[in-house]
This record gives C-alpha cells, sequence and structure tokens, in this order.
C-alpha cells in the first residue's frame, strides 16, 4: 500500500512517462510507440513491451516472472530490464562485479523511483550490499526517441570492481527471424551496411581500439521476420553515445527471445569504484518505427539536429569548406596556402582550412605531433598574415590538429615520455609513427587543453579539424595505482569530451570537424561536441556513393563532410568533376581538389556547382532524406532529399556502369504532396521530358525518366513546389 501511495505521489498524469501504480509499471510514450516496464512478482525490474504505439497501456496485466524450465530459473528466463550477474542467469548482463570480500554475485531489485516529466530514474540496489544502480530513462516523444543510462553508485564502505557496465539491454517482442543491420568497414572504408539473419546465440559488434573505429559503429536495426523495406515496416533502431571502446552484444536465447546489450566494453574494464564514487554509462538511445528504414533514419537525423549537435537550439546551415589536405600534404607554407585561398575564395569557399604539416618540426609523419607551435620556416611570421588573408577574402579561417598524439621525435616527448600511455620497460608500439597521450591523465589534459585555448586565443581561428590518426596498445597508465589503472577506458574519452567542451565555452564562435583517420569518431557522443565529421579518407566519388549510404542510416547528412578531389582517386578510378560534385553535394560540401592543377573550365564547373549546392544546401542538410535507390543493390543510386517545408526537393541519380543499352528505370519520387505543382529545375540534358511543372502524384507514381549513359552518368534536378 505504501508502495502504491509513493507511486501515485510521483507520478503525473500529464507526463510523456506514465506510471501505472496498481500494475506497477510505467509506460513510456512517443508519437507512435510505447515501451513498458514494470516490478515484477518477483520485485526485479522487467522490460514488458516495446513496439507500436498501444491506446491502452492498461490492457497490460502485472510484469510476472517466467516459468521456471529444466537448468534455468525464472530470472533466466525473464526479460530483466538491467541485469545483474548472480543467481542463475546466464545471457549478458548489464552490471558485473566482483565486491571486496570477494563475492562476484550481483542481484538488482527495484527500490524505488522518481519521475519528472520526461526522464524517469528508476532506483535499484543488490540484494545485500549497497550497491546502487539509477536506471534514467528520457523521452523524446515529438522524435519517437528514448535514451537509457545507468548510474552505478558505491555505497559501500570498501570499493568494488566493476567488470561489465552496460548502458542498457534492449528487448525485441519474444520470437525469432529477426535481421540485424550495422555498420562495418575499415580505413578508406568505413560505414559499409551489413545485414544478417540473428540466429541463437550472440553476435558482437565492438571497438576495443580506444576511439569509435572505422572497422565497427555503434548504431544498430533490427527487423523481424516480415521484414522491413525502406518505407515500410517496424524497425528497432540505436545508438549509443560514447567514442571510447563499446560493446553490442546481440543474442538470441533459448526462449527464442531476442536482446541487445551495449555500452562500455568489458574487454579488460575492471573499473574500480571507491566507496561514495558513482559511474554514469554513456546514452544509449533509440526508436521504433512501423515505417521501414527510411523513417527510421529521418528520425535519427531530425533528433541529432535539434537535440545532439551543438547548434542543436537553433540549426544552421554548413558552410563550403576547403582542405589543403589531398592538395599539399604536409608541403604548406604561406605563400602557397594564400593562392590556394585565393582560389577556394574565387569559387564560392566559405571556410578555408589549413591541414597537418604547419607545426613543429613537422615536415612528414615522422616528427613533431606534440609540438603546437607554428613552424616558422612555413611561416616566418606566425599564422596571423595567412589568416588575415582569408579573412579579407571572406572567409573564415580553421586549422588541423592532433592533440591526443605524440611523435616519439618531438620537444614534448624528449620533455615527458612518461605522458604517452605504455607499460614500464615494454615496447611502445607505434602506429603512423605516433604515440597517444595519456588524456586520461589529469595534467595531460591540462596541458593539452592549455595548448589548445592559447592557440585559439592568439589566433583567429574559428574552425578546428580534431584529428586521432591511431588506436590504442599497451594501455598502461603507470602513474596510478594498479587497482585504477584500468580506469583508463573510461578516463580517457571522458577527459577528451572536457578538452571540447571547455575549449567551445572558452571561445564561442568555434566549430570543430572530429576525424580520425576519415571516419573512425562518428558517434552521438562526439556529435554532441562536434558540428561535423570527417566521413572517410576516401574520397573517390564512386566508392563514397556506398560509404555515405551506410552513414546515412545512423547520422545526418548535415555532419557527413564531403569533398570534391582531384582524380585519378583510389582504385584508380577517374569520374567527372560534375559527378564528383554531385556525390559530394549530399552531404556537407568541401573542396579537396589541388586548385592549382585546374583548368578555367573547371574553375567555372566548381564556381556554378558551389552556387547551386547554396540554393539547396538547406533541403539536402536539414531536410528529409529518402533512399530511392541503393548503391549496394545495383547499378542505380538515387538519394532525394526534402526540405524542412516541403517547398523544394532535390534528386540526385547516379549510373554505375549501362549494359545492353538498358534505359534508366523510372526514378518515383517520396514524401511530396500528391495534389501539389512542383517546377523541375535541370542541371543537364538528362531527364527526357522536360515539363514545365508536375503534379506530386505524378512524380511519386509515375516517376522521371532520365538518359544516364556509359560508365558514371550523374544528375540532378531540382523540384520547387508552385504556390
Ligand atoms: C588523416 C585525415 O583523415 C586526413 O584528412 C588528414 O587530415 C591527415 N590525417 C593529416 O595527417
Amino acid at each position: 500500500m505504501r508502495f502504491l501511495i509513493l507511486w501515485c505521489l510521483l507520478a503525473p498524469a500529464w507526463a510523456q512517462i506514465r506510471s501505472l501504480p496498481e500494475m506497477k509499471l510505467w509506460v513510456i510514450e512517443t508519437d507512435s510507440a510505447s515501451y513498458v516496464i514494470g516490478v515484477n512478482d518477483l520485485g526485479y525490474l522487467q522490460h514488458v513491451y516495446w513496439g507500436g504505439k498501444l491506446l491502452r497501456p492498461e490492457d497490460f496485466a502485472p510484469a510476472r516472472a517466467a516459468r521456471t524450465f529444466a537448468f534455468e530459473s525464472r530470472e533466466s528466463m525473464t526479460n530483466e530490464e538491467y541485469p545483474g550477474w548472480g543467481g542463475m542467469r546466464y545471457y549478458e548482463p548489464c552490471l558485473k562485479a566482483t565486491f571486496d570480500d570477494g563475492a562476484r554475485d550481483l542481484v538488482l531489485k527495484y527500490v524505488s523511483h522518481e519521475l519528472r516529466g520526461e526522464t524517469l530514474a528508476i532506483h535499484l540496489k543488490d540484494i545485500n550490499y549497497d550497491l546502487f544502480v539509477d536506471l534514467v530513462y528520457r523521452v523524446w516523444p515529438a522524435y519517437g526517441i528514448m535514451a537509457r543510462h545507468a548510474v552505478i553508485r558505491n555505497q559501500t564502505k570498501q570499493a568494488v570492481v566493476l567488470e561489465s557496465a552496460q548502458s542498457a539491454a534492449w528487448h525485441l517482442p519474444q520470437g525469432s527471424g529477426y535481421r540485424l543491420t550495422h555498420l562495418a568497414g575499415r580505413w578508406a572504408g568505413e560505414t559499409q551496411l551489413i545485414r544478417e539473419e540473428i540466429r541463437p546465440g550472440k553476435k558482437v559488434l565492438e571497438s576495443r581500439r580506444g576511439n569509435t573505429s572505422h572497422q565497427a559503429n555503434p548504431w544498430f536495426a533490427i527487423d523481424g521476420p516480415e521484414r522491413a523495406g525502406e518505407e515500410h515496416g517496424r524497425v528497432w533502431f540505436g545508438a549509443l553515445a560514447l567514442s571510447g571502446n563499446w560493446k553490442f552484444v546481440v543474442e538470441e536465447m533459448s526462449n527464442n527471445q531476442v536482446r541487445l546489450t551495449g555500452g562500455y566494453n568489458d574487454f579488460d574494464f575492471g573499473y574500480l569504484l571507491k566507496p561514495g564514487e558513482t559511474l554514469a554509462t554513456p546514452a544509449f538511445y533509440a526508436g521504433t518505427t512501423g515505417a521501414g528504414f527510411g523513417d527510421a533514419s529521418r528520425r535519427m537525423h531530425r533528433f541529432q539536429r535539434e537535440q545532439i549537435l551543438p547548434d542543436r537550439a537553433a540549426p544552421k546551415p554548413r558552410p563550403v569548406l576547403y582542405n589543403s589536405w589531398e592538395a599539399t600534404t604536409f608541403k604548406v607554407d604561406e605563400a602557397g596556402q594564400k593562392t590556394l585561398a585565393e582560389k577556394a575564395a574565387k569559387i564560392g569557399v566559405e571556410l578555408f582550412v589549413m591541414d597537418d604539416g604547419w607545426f613543429g618540426q613537422r615536415n612528414d609523419d615522422h616528427a613533431g605531433l606534440g609540438d603546437w607551435y607554428v613552424n616558422t620556416k612555413k611561416f616566418p611570421n606566425g599564422l596571423k598574415p595567412l589568416i588575415d588573408h582569408v579573412n579579407k577574402l571572406g572567409m573564415k579561417f580553421g586549422l588541423w590538429v592532433e592533440p591526443e598524439m605524440v611523435n616519439p621525435d618531438s620537444d614534448l616527448y624528449r620533455q615527458h615520455p612518461d605522458w604517452a600511455i605504455h607499460f614500464p620497460g615494454r615496447p611502445r608500439t607505434e602506429g603512423r609513427r605516433q604515440l597517444i597521450l595519456n588524456l586520461a591523465r589529469d595534467d595531460v589534459k591540462e596541458y593539452i587543453f592549455g595548448v589548445l585555448d592559447k592557440l585559439l586565443t592568439e589566433n583567429n581561428i574559428e574552425f578546428i579539424k580534431w584529428d586521432m590518426n591511431r588506436h590504442f596498445t599497451e594501455p598502461g597508465w603507470p602513474s596510478v595505482p594498479m587497482a585504477e589503472q584500468k580506469r583508463i577506458w573510461v578516463k580517457y574519452p571522458a577527459n577528451v569530451y572536457e578538452i571540447f567542451d571547455r575549449l567551445r565555452a572558452r571561445h564561442p564562435k568555434l566549430e570543430i570537424e572530429a576525424c580520425s583517420g576519415g571516419g573512425g569518431r562518428i558517434d552521438l557522443g562526439i556529435l554532441a561536441r562536434v558540428e561535423q565529421v570527417w566521413t572517410s579518407d576516401n574520397t573517390e566519388a564512386f566508392d563514397r556513393l556506398r560509404i555515405q549510404d551506410g552513414f546515412s542510416f545512423a547520422y545526418t547528412p548535415k555532419v557527413m563532410m564531403a569533398w570534391v578531389t582531384d582524380v585519378p582517386n583510389m582504385n584508380g578510378r577517374s569520374t567527372s568533376l560534375k559527378y564528383r560534385f554531385l556525390a559530394a553535394m549530399q552531404g556537407s560540401l568541401g573542396i579537396g581538389a589541388n586548385l592549382n592543377h585546374w583548368q578555367q573550365a573547371d574553375t567555372d564547373l566548381a564556381a556554378q556547382m558551389i552556387a547551386r549546392y547554396k540554393k539547396i544546401r538547406a533541403t539536402v542538410q536539414q531536410g528529409r532524406l529518402y533512399r530511392l535507390a541503393s548503391p549496394r543493390e545495383g547499378s542505380l543510386t538515387a538519394n532525394q532529399y526534402v526540405s524542412e517545408d516541403g517547398r523544394q526537393a532535390v534528386l540526385f541519380a547516379f549510373l554505375q556502369a549501362q549494359q545492353f543499352q538498358r534505359l534508366t528505370p523510372a526514378i518515383r519520387l517520396r514524401g511530396l504532396q500528391a495534389n501539389a505543382l512542383y517546377r523541375p529545375e535541370t542541371l543537364d540534358d538528362k531527364l527526357v521530358d522536360k515539363p514545365r511543372a508536375l503534379s506530386g502524384s505524378y512524380l511519386m507514381n509515375r516517376g522521371l525518366d532520365f538518359r544516364l549513359v556509359g560508365d558514371f552518368d550523374s544528375t540532378m534536378i531540382v523540384l520547387e513546389r508552385i504556390d
């Protein structure tokens, strides 16, 4: 009874998270979905439902633990919302601990809860010890997205070692035949979309590399046996906000229950939680939709733009950028950069970024990282003359940095060899001839913050590209007691985030691009701190279509930096400048070509394409994306973007290779107003018929015919709604 009264007092009726005290249930509601949890007859917090919106959650009965089964317990057959590793439980735990007395058994029961508007905190506690877990739920109903994370509190008198600390376990409706969609890849081949059946057993997606990784990305989508498509069918999806070691375990258990557990990677975890300390796990965002993968992506895109990105309060378009890397590599100097800047300004670039090579003794990748002072041979008067020049040309100035790294051949390393991550007396493996500074150390963090703060204070740098070009090895932290050394996996990414946050607070004009040798650090944790990410070092336009396609499943095109570069490019492939522009215009446009090598015709075309991009960028960056034809599935790739207000639609189409003189199949558009008229504006002569206006219903049902021929042909049309 006391339980019931307390529960009623804590649960306002208007909340997006409702509690049904008689049934000990909580219902989290979005525009189109419901998520239900409850306390079961054994006192455990149990997952009850996640799917399409229920109009009468009261139809549910109170949560009841499953029946026993031979070799299983009631608990092990029950969908516990956040299970500890203890008792007879054999599935992936959310929390695993060793207590001071040697006990390695953790059983979490419901204690109490707090419900305030869109946030619910449920407090769990171990049956013996004062180890508490606050499960925190937050919901954004209009986006159909919720977030979960856990705060683990040690209120015992002894230290506890946490061997696994997950953010959430997500349960799918009981059954089998599910399919997992995820992103895998490698350097220069990131965010490749993979689809596979979920079968009994476990599938692990993870990074053990110290940051997010090129190889796997912390995003998932799952659909059921009836199979969803781009615009139909139920999809459950989610993304973890962590740029450190993360792990997803997708598990189909013997009772046909599929669940995905994700959070900190438990490999080499061993986090020492001292008495009175807490550990918060990263937020795990998730949602479900009945309208396919396209809708799942669009929900994530809008959510990221309006709730995650630094400009979330008032989203603004990204500028067109020039970056010097592919043009000059390390050979930067004042005169050369000024010339490039002049050429970039002429074609309409708004932000000029000088990449690697401007500092220390940095002439190649052997030396200089760590020495963040200007190389006076290349810039005898510092950066000011170049920055002033860029500003006078009407552009902002941006600079490349790689603050987490040090070359053994650097002044910093000679002064502080102990600052690199290492195990004393053992080899320090170099990647790209560099070591990682131990940013888990607060003194190293303060040093790096100070250096960057000084650089930004002394120069009018309005943008930095923050790179990270190797992954962790020998993750030692010898300057703290042994029992605390494994905290590096938590403290390192947390301190990196802290530097970003403090720099942004001290330099409110600053914008940041996250890069890690291309797309090695793309996740919702970093996206809360940066305006954009470097998608891949592979700028070859045809490969990019695949990389960008996968990227778009999880992340908004607004943050997807895409450069137009020179040919032949990777794979020895050459595509036309128009094709390269159209590929890059599907995200946040940048130019990375050597403008000194361009002919007048190239410069003219570039100026035209950039001018066109500026007319459609609000639609591309902040509109709704419809993936019409996938580069994974055939010769034709087509993507359509519709502006937020529905007045403009932009269609991009690419043909890989024509065979047997086949005609391009009609491309049917989506997301238009059936009874509205749209005026097509073409880029070239690829549209077969050139009507003055077409109805939305025609465009969506009959579709458009294009004449795409030969290899690597491409086109774009813009449709403006006529009112
Ligand atoms: C890796 C990045 O992905 C490139 O764009 C470039 O910035 C180089 N590092 C510079 O070393």
